[in-house]
């Protein structure tokens, strides 16, 4: 069973379908291109998804988002024997809670921004007028969809972002708390960690663009697109990740006795001196980036999941391609604000997402209809393609996306520029 409903739910699907051990795949709820894959069931509720799992006997259950991680699925299908990929709810804190996470590194010594954390708006308000260096970052605690982070250039500004968080309530109680950061400068990219428990294995590196905007402009989004691998993580930058972020993260896990199997997003900056810094962990796969990273993965997904699951993974033997893919996310004019949906898609019959295709089509927010799907969400489609190079695989996903149109599509023309050095 696969739970979510997003374009990484969709790779997930895709990518688990290829597996020689897989029988029947569930996804709950899924989208309009996991129903074409498995059988979408209607679920979301915690009770729901054990009850399902229990009925009908599922033999391994991968969670997409962060949700139902932190709300502890992990602890209730461990509780029936349900076997299930991901974090218990206290392993969950590394992403749920922003201060548990800055703790934790500050503890075992993992390269972050410096910072202090408030549970108290005026006392804040004091610390933010005696810093004279901007910008300083103000995170909430709690999970806020990824929009819980501001940037500010001066104290009135990091005032009114507190007000915001702390006072308004913006996103609830996940502003209750506070950390307040420096501003570290340089290049973002991603390294997802598999972990077992005992031994890991490092994805290839990837690079997500979060912004709506060309040149990485205007609000924070879901993610508008990504590639894989990221050249800003070479040789020696991966190392530097390997021994002063990975190792000390596995060995504080083991410490604090998380109850963790499954993958540690690492959301890193690398400044000008090729130093890695960790910004956020995520305890899941991310959106875009697995949609880029898993068709580079020549395993069998089901069976490195299962070697997770058993404690086995140092016996996997990896293969990754060498081939970069790209992917552009098509969206609905509006996202990440307000958008219409229902709009019919057309041209996806031309990418029928086989194993070797060069390019692969992505569902997110979408749903079958009788003659065709429509769109259902603002992330509407991720359209991926591999080629020899990235700028042969970007040719490729905008040639495709000519071929596939729905009513006010909005998506971003310059994916990849970071890597490929143009718009
Ligand atoms: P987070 O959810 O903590 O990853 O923050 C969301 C985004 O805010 C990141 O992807 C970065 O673009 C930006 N950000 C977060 N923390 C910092 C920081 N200390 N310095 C610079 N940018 C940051
Ligand atoms: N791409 C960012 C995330 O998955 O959180």
């Amino acid at each position: 069973m696969i739970v979510g409903s997003g374009g990484r739910e969709h790779c997930l699907a895709w990518k688990v379908s290829q597996s020689k051990l897989v029988d029947k795949i569930y996804c709950a709820p899924g989208n309009g291109g996991m129903s074409e894959i498995g059988e979408c069931v209607p679920l979301e509720s915690l009770p729901d998804l054990v009850s399902f799992a229990q009925e009908e006997k599922i033999d391994l259950t991968l969670v997409g988002p962060e949700a139902p991680l932190s709300q502890g699925i992990v602890d209730l299908f461990e509780d029936r024997s349900l076997p299930i990929i991901g974090p218990d709810q206290r392993g969950a804190l590394l992403e749920s809670s922003k201060i548990f996470a800055k703790n934790f590194m500050e503890k075992y010594r993992i390269p972050t921004a410096s910072f202090e954390t408030f549970d108290d708006y005026n006392d804040a308000v004091d610390y933010l007028k005696k810093r004279d260096t901007y910008p300083l970052v103000i995170k909430a605690d709690g999970l806020a969809g990824g929009k819980g982070v501001y940037i500010t250039y001066d104290v009135d500004e990091a005032i009114d972002a507190l007000g915001e968080l702390m006072v308004d309530l913006k996103f609830g109680n996940a502003g209750e708390r506070v950390v307040i950061e420096d501003f570290l400068e340089g290049e973002e990219a991603t390294m997802m960690v598999l972990w077992d428990g005992k031994s890991c294995f490092l994805l290839p590196s990837s690079q997500d663009h979060k912004r709506v905007g060309e040149g990485d402009i205007g609000p924070n989004t879901g993610g508008m697109g990504a590639y894989s691998p990221a050249p800003v993580i070479d040789e020696i930058v991966r190392g530097k990740v390997e021994k002063n972020i990975v190792h000390p993260l596995l060995e504080g896990i083991k410490k604090e006795e998380l109850k963790y199997r499954g993958v540690i997003y690492l959301g890193i900056m690398v400044d000008k001196k090729k130093e890695p810094w960790v910004l956020e962990f995520n305890v899941r796969l991310g959106d875009p980036e697995t949609q880029v990273v898993l068709p580079r993965i020549n395993n069998d997904w089901l069976e490195v999941n299962l070697a997770i699951w058993e404690g086995k993974l140092s016996e996997v033997k990896f293969s990754v391609s060498d081939f970069p893919v790209l992917g552009v996310v098509l969206a609905s004019k509006g996202y990440p604000g307000n958008y219409e949906i229902g709009k019919k898609i057309s041209g996806l019959e031309k990418f029928p997402n086989r194993i070797d295709d060069e390019v692969l089509v992505f569902h997110a927010g979408t749903e079958k209809g009788d003659d065709g799907f429509y769109t259902a969400g603002g992330r509407v489609l991720n359209v991926c393609a591999r080629g020899k190079t990235l700028r042969e695989a970007k040719d490729k996903v905008y040639r495709a996306i000519t071929e596939i149109h729905f009513e006010n599509v909005y998506y971003r023309r310059d994916i990849g520029f970071r890597a490929i050095g143009e718009k």
